[in-house]
């Protein structure tokens, strides 16, 4: 399933979703199983947990064209490695206001949790994710 981005005729979004290998892959990977369908522009990047996604792996992302990144982790007090999901929602929110300083609108990147078996749930997350992202049009970074 593929998203119109009618606004910004033969753009299409470049979408990056860093999943823990616990939770949020394995929801991704229910969501396959289902055959729900999501936008293909939603690209999925295994990470062993979100405490791996940091500023510099978020920044590399839109550096590399990414429109939206997104980081999917398990439910708060769930993670497998502590409290890695709520060290990535600080560092996300820290990437909305740096992100926000330099002409990016901060809503180009999120922090999901979602238990493994919400397959649906994260069909949904990327279905809402990557409209969000159409309606923003391109990565400020792609229209200079
Ligand atoms: Fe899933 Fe840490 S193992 S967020």
């Amino acid at each position: 399933m593929t998203m119109e981005a009618s606004a910004f005729p033969g753009w299409e979004p470049k979408i990056l979703a860093f999943c823990c290998q616990y939770c949020a892959y394995s929801a991704a990977d229910m969501a396959g199983s289902m055959r729900l369908e999501y936008p293909t522009e939603v690209e999925i990047v295994l990470i062993p947990c979100t405490g791996r996604f940091d500023v510099i792996l978020a920044l590399r992302a839109f550096e590399k064209g990414a429109d939206g990144v997104f980081a999917a982790g398990c439910l708060e007090g769930n993670c497998h490695f502590l409290d890695g999901n709520i060290r990535a929602r600080k560092r996300v929110n820290f990437l909305k206001a740096e992100l926000k300083s330099v002409g990016y609108e901060p809503e180009r990147i999120e922090m999901f949790n979602l238990s493994a078996s919400q397959g649906p749930r994260f069909a949904e997350i990327a279905r809402d994710f990557t409209q969000n992202i159409v309606g923003l049009g391109p990565s400020p970074a792609k229209k200079l």
